[in-house]
């Protein structure tokens, strides 16, 4: 039997207890990492198509895999993701993949509907939170040993809604557009340390964020076309290019924001 691609890893991944996190916390704990599991709460939300939504995503990885913890975090709370850094290194020793997956997708709508409120909360978030989960982790990664290929690779969770435009998104893909930009600007400063920096930027995929466009059968038609793939999406499609990024097999890949995205932007 191959030895699995991370084994004896240690993997922090936050917004873990639902649909692209906790597809993400499962993948890299089959691939045999130690995940710190970092949420608001510790049960999926209401309305997604997580498996199994009665049990907490560390709970699941424990039974099935190997030991999991879970962290409440806010991410937009720097004292809080300070602690988490802190928890994962004296839980597991060491931090060698960081997923900043917690999102949310609020405002959507014409720019005349939107509220400031809900751009500082989407900003918050979707890019505070990233960029002082991107802070922890280089802290903690630049001062410990290489580990096979990096001394840690960082990912974090863009969209094509920041590359492509898309009407009634202006909130989520400003936020989305910076966390884009954080990356690659990270990656070019982390080079020299050997510490990875990439993005996933993900289509449309069903959970509970993006429900209500799956239900509305003018939403459902509008993701039909604008994603040509012939299957729907999943958020397992997610997970394994995060596997991919956070594995030594992509040891020379930084600053990279891969699509995932069924060929969306591909024309
Ligand atoms: N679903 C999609 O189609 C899609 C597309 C592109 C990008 N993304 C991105 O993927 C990521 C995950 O999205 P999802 O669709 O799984 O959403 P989701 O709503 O199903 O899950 C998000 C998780 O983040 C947690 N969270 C929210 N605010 C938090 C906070 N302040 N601190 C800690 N955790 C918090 C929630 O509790 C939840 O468990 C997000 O960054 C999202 O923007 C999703």
């Amino acid at each position: 039997m191959s030895t699995p691609r991370l084994a004896s890893r240690i993997a922090v991944v936050t917004g873990s207890s639902s649909g692209n996190g906790r597809e993400i916390a499962l993948a890299l704990a089959a691939e045999g990492a130690h995940v710190v599991c970092a949420d608001v709460t510790e049960l999926p939300r209401e309305g997604g198509y997580d498996d199994d939504p009665t049990v907490p995503t560390h709970e699941l990885l424990t039974r099935k895999f190997q030991r999991s913890i879970f962290v409440k975090t806010n991410v937009t709370d720097e004292v809080q993701m300070i602690a988490l850094g802190a928890a994962a290194v004296e839980a597991f020793g060491r931090i060698d993949i960081w997923v900043n997956n917690a999102g949310i997708g609020i405002g959507l709508g014409p720019l005349e509907s939107c509220s400031v409120d809900d751009l500082n909360l989407a900003l918050q978030i979707n890019l505070v939170g990233t960029w002082l989960g991107c802070k922890v982790a280089k802290s903690h990664m630049m001062n410990q040993s290489v580990v096979g290929r990096s001394r840690g690779q960082i990912i974090n969770l863009g969209s094509v809604a920041a590359d492509g435009g898309q009407a009634d998104l202006s909130i989520y893909s400003v936020t989305k557009g910076g966390v884009h930009s954080l990356t690659r600007s990270l990656a070019i400063e982390c080079a020299p340390l050997g510490i990875g920096v990439n993005a996933i930027a993900p289509g449309y995929i069903p959970t509970a964020m993006t429900r209500p466009f799956w239900e509305d059968p003018h939403g459902a038609a509008h993701i039909k076309e604008f994603q040509p793939w012939f299957e729907m999406s999943q958020a397992s499609d997610v997970a394994g290019p995060v596997v991919f990024l956070a594995s030594d097999e992509s040891g020379f890949i930084t600053g990279m924001v891969l699509r995932v995205d069924g060929g969306a932007l591909a024309g």
